[in-house]
Parts: C-alpha cells; sequence; structure tokens
C-alpha cells in the first residue's frame, strides 16, 4: 500500500471522523479538519489512541478567512495532498419551505455546503498532487432523477447544486489529473441522519473511502452510492 496524505472537512465526528477513522487505521496519514478547537483535539486524540498518524487543522468552511488561515497553515506541514473529502455540510432544522421559510436559512445551508466546497478546494488546490482526488459528500436528495420529496428543501437545492460543482470542477481539472466525484454516502446514524437512519456510520463511509483509495483514478464527474455509479 501506498501511504496517501487526505485531507477531510467536518472530520470531528459523523461519516467525516469514520472516513478519516478507516483511512487511518489502514496507515494513511489523515487531517482532520474542524471548525471547534476543543472537539477538533478530542478527535485527533481518538485517532492518536489508535495509533494513527493524524493532524488537525482549524477550518471553518463557512468562513474565507478560516479557510485561507487553514490553507497557509497546512503549507507550513511541508504536505502534498493525495486527497481531499468535502465531507463538512449542514442541515438546519427549521428547513423545512422553500417558499415560506426565510431565506437567510438557503444562504447558509449554500454558503457552508457549495460555496464552502469551492472555497476549500480553490484553498488547497496548490497543495494537490497530480494525480489526486477530490470527494464531495452529496446526497441522494441532490440527486434530479430521484423523486424529490420535499424534505430539508434549502439542503436539497445546496446538495443539487454541490453536484454541478462537482462536474464544473472535475471538467476543469481533468488535465491536472485530479478526479472529482460525488456520494451519497446512504441515509445514516449521525447527529445529522439521527437515530432512526437506516445505515451505521462505518457503511456511510464505505464508499468515500473506496474513492480515496481503490477505484480506478480515470473515474471523474460521476456520482456514486454503494461503490457503483448512479444518475445525477
Ligand atoms: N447522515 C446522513 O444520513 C447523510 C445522508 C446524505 C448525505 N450526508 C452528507 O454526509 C456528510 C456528513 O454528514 P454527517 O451525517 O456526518 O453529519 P454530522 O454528523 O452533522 O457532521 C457534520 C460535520 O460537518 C461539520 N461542519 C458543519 N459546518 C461546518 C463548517 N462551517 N465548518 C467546518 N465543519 C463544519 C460539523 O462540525 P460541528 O461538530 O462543529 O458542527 C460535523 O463535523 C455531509 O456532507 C452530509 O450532507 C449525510
Amino acid at each position: 500500500m501506498t501511504k496517501k496524505t487526505i485531507l477531510i472537512t467536518g472530520a470531528n465526528k459523523g461519516i467525516g471522523f469514520e472516513i478519516a477513522r478507516q483511512l487511518g487505521i489502514s496507515g494513511h496519514h489523515v487531517v482532520l479538519a474542524a471548525r471547534n478547537e476543543l472537539r477538533l483535539q478530542q478527535a485527533v486524540q481518538q485517532l492518536m489512541d489508535l495509533q494513527v498518524d493524524v493532524s488537525g487543522l482549524l477550518m471553518d468552511v463557512s468562513d474565507v478567512a478560516s479557510i485561507g488561515q487553514a490553507a497557509d497553515e497546512f503549507g507550513r506541514l511541508n504536505l502534498k495532498l493525495d486527497v481531499l473529502v468535502n465531507n463538512a455540510a449542514i442541515l438546519d432544522k427549521h428547513d423545512h419551505s422553500i417558499l415560506r421559510d426565510d431565506e437567510v436559512i438557503l444562504k447558509q445551508t449554500l454558503t457552508t455546503n457549495c460555496y464552502g466546497v469551492l472555497r476549500v478546494v480553490k484553498a488547497f488546490l496548490p497543495f494537490m498532487k497530480n494525480p489526486s482526488r477530490i470527494i464531495n459528500l452529496s446526497s441522494g436528495g441532490g440527486s434530479m432523477t430521484d423523486p424529490v420529496g420535499g424534505w430539508s428543501p434549502a439542503y436539497c437545492v445546496s446538495k443539487t447544486l454541490l453536484n454541478a460543482l462537482t462536474r464544473q470542477l472535475s471538467a476543469e481539472l481533468l488535465l491536472k489529473n485530479i478526479s472529482v466525484n460525488a456520494v451519497c454516502p446512504g441515509w445514516v446514524r449521525t447527529d445529522m441522519g439521527g437515530a432512526g437512519a437506516a445505515l451505521p456510520v462505518e457503511k456511510g463511509a464505505e464508499t468515500p473511502v473506496w474513492l480515496a483509495t481503490e477505484a480506478p483514478q480515470y473515474l471523474t464527474g460521476l456520482f456514486f452510492r454503494n461503490k457503483k455509479q448512479i444518475p445525477w
């Protein structure tokens, strides 16, 4: 196995932490990014206790200045990235109606889930290797072909936009040999997915971990669930 350096945003808990744990225990260097210093330190310590090669990076993906500072900090580590996992996202608990909800909900959701991804990609691009990979945690809620249920509409719109961003980034980064794909992890038992969700967090991390390690590099500009391509 070739040891990779893998940065994961929103990695202090949930699917992001589990992606880091699985990749870390299989021997990769994982860089956990999180917005809260204490939660970041706790997550880093949990992986250190498992003998994982882990670093921590403070980064709020909704804050341009914080992303810039994180990229500067990363630059001082003298590392190059094999994989960037854009995992951090929000789903506002008041996100019920695209017609009636305050537009602030849509704005904040897009700022974190879409602009956040784009800004992180731009800030970390100088550190991406040739070849390397970008993995965007999307959702079936963003699909334009699955029947949309009308749940959490701002969140679903943000994931549709993230899918479109995935396609655009994939096209622009083709010549740099950087693959860019989106993943629906399924409905997973995390703070976001809730206790009644169908899947354990280990299963939610499965396809992102596969895309980070085993998936062929030529796969790019695609949407995956259960390690299989799905329609947009
Ligand atoms: N769970 C599901 O069923 C499900 C289904 C489809 C897609 N997904 C996607 O999978 C990904 C992970 O979801 P999850 O279920 O693990 O969610 P989660 O348990 O709510 O964890 C989300 C993570 O993102 C972080 N985060 C949120 N806003 C951030 C910001 N501005 N800057 C940095 N970090 C931020 C959170 O940090 P804090 O602890 O500081 O809040 C947390 O670490 C998301 O992209 C989500 O949309 C999840």
